[in-house]
């Protein structure tokens, strides 16, 4: 049966797509978008300390993913909650800690195997915070905000659901003949087409591209702010995958998707190399105007940690209690930290650091 908005899309067609989307702009722009994930990867191997990363690209990732599904936090406010969700933070900034946790968590659950729907559902359950599964009910529908009219309505039965992730599981992994970026494209989309889960579809499928880049070996780590690209050009986004559902308009979104791929992987680069070199400048300030309290350790410290607590000094051994107070003190004294209250503990915030990983308007690149 021919598509219709209200009506559940059990026949959505199986992968791979029935018309060839290697197009030649398509394998054009996928040597550039290849170019500039290859050129992240190597800068990432030149940051010593790889939680520097880790702490960082990942919760500006969660914020945008989480903001394109109108959940809005800050990037003070996921960074000060960072090691501390259960605490005083606010709804949509746990909401987006999760997703950094089912990030993470993912990451780790692919050292034990591939992609998978088994995935796909953990990632699902850590960002939604409750034991969900492949959806069983109908009644599951994307609708207009403003109209409400119905937009899209995926497939139903939980058999039928299975069956097209162990199709879309197939082919992540068997289509070797496709480019692997061209196959996370095709891959996004199928699976929002077939939206598994009763919600957090969008954000688990942003989270699964992040993790086939890895799984396929062109990511270390995953490191790559995907979701910037889409929340500045959501209105495509959406359209997009749409007309690929109503007019097999693969070509446009796959090159949207390569887009992404390339104007991030710039971006996240550039972010990468301007916290090396803060890094290394804060490290050579400290040894030389405070020579006394200066390790390595003590200026990595405050770059993974740019909310920083007496408590993580304490925790990774650089200091005992007392000395980590004077030490945190005279980082403050140097200006290179701002002290906050916040309760009845002290927060010494690297100010620096955090206006290079705000700035979300600067470096269009
Ligand atoms: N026409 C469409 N066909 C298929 N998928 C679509 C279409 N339009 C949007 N989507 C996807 O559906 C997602 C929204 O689905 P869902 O609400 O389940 O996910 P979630 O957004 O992560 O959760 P929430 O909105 O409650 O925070 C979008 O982010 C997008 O990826
Ligand atoms: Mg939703």
């Amino acid at each position: 049966m021919p598509f219709s908005p209200d009506r559940p899309f059990n026949d959505l067609p199986p992968l791979p797509p029935a018309r060839d989307v290697e197009t030649r702009a398509v394998l054009k722009a996928c040597i550039e978008a290849r170019a500039a994930l290859a050129e992240l990867r190597i800068s990432g191997r030149l940051i010593p300390n790889q939680a520097v990363l880790i702490n960082s690209i990942p919760l500006l990732e969660a914020q945008a993913s989480s903001e394109i599904e109108n959940i809005v936090t800050t990037t003070d406010r996921l960074f000060r909650f960072a090691n501390d969700a259960g605490s005083q933070a606010d709804p949509a900034t746990k909401e987006a800690l999760r997703y950094r946790t089912a990030l993470y968590r993912g990451f780790e659950m692919l050292d034990q195997r591939p992609l998978s729907t088994a995935v796909a559902v953990e990632v699902c359950r850590t960002i939604k915070g409750v034991d969900l599964d492949i959806r069983s009910t109908p009644g599951t529908a994307l609708v207009n905000d403003a109209t409400g009219a119905m937009i899209y309505t995926p497939p139903e039965g939980q058999d039928l659901l299975r069956g097209k992730l162990a199709n879309w599981e197939s082919y992540i992994h068997e289509a070797e003949e496709i480019d692997p970026l061209v196959r996370l494209a095709v891959m996004h989309y199928q699976f929002e087409a077939i939206h598994p889960f009763v919600d957090g579809n969008g954000r688990t499928g942003r989270v699964l591209n992040l993790l086939y880049l890895v799984d396929q070996g062109l990511l270390d780590i995953p490191v790559l702010y995907l979701s910037r690209h889409i929340i500045q050009n959501k209105a495509l986004y959406y359209r997009y995958l749409l007309e690929v559902t109503t007019g097999e308009a693969w070509e446009q979104w796959v090159l949207f998707m390569l887009e992404a791929v390339r104007s991030t992987a710039t971006w996240t680069t550039a972010r990468l190399l301007a916290i090396r070199d803060l890094l290394e400048q804060t490290a050579a300030h400290i040894r030389h105007d405070l020579p006394k309290i200066y390790s390595r350790e003590l200026a990595e410290l405050v770059f993974v940690n740019p909310y920083c607590r007496i408590s993580d000094l304490v925790d990774s051994g650089v200091a005992k209690r007392q000395t980590a107070a004077v030490y945190l003190k005279a980082l403050v004294s140097e200006g290179l930290l701002r002290e906050v209250k916040a309760g009845r503990e002290n927060l010494y915030i690297n100010p620096a650091l955090l206006a290079l990983l705000s700035d979300r308007g600067q470096g269009k690149l």
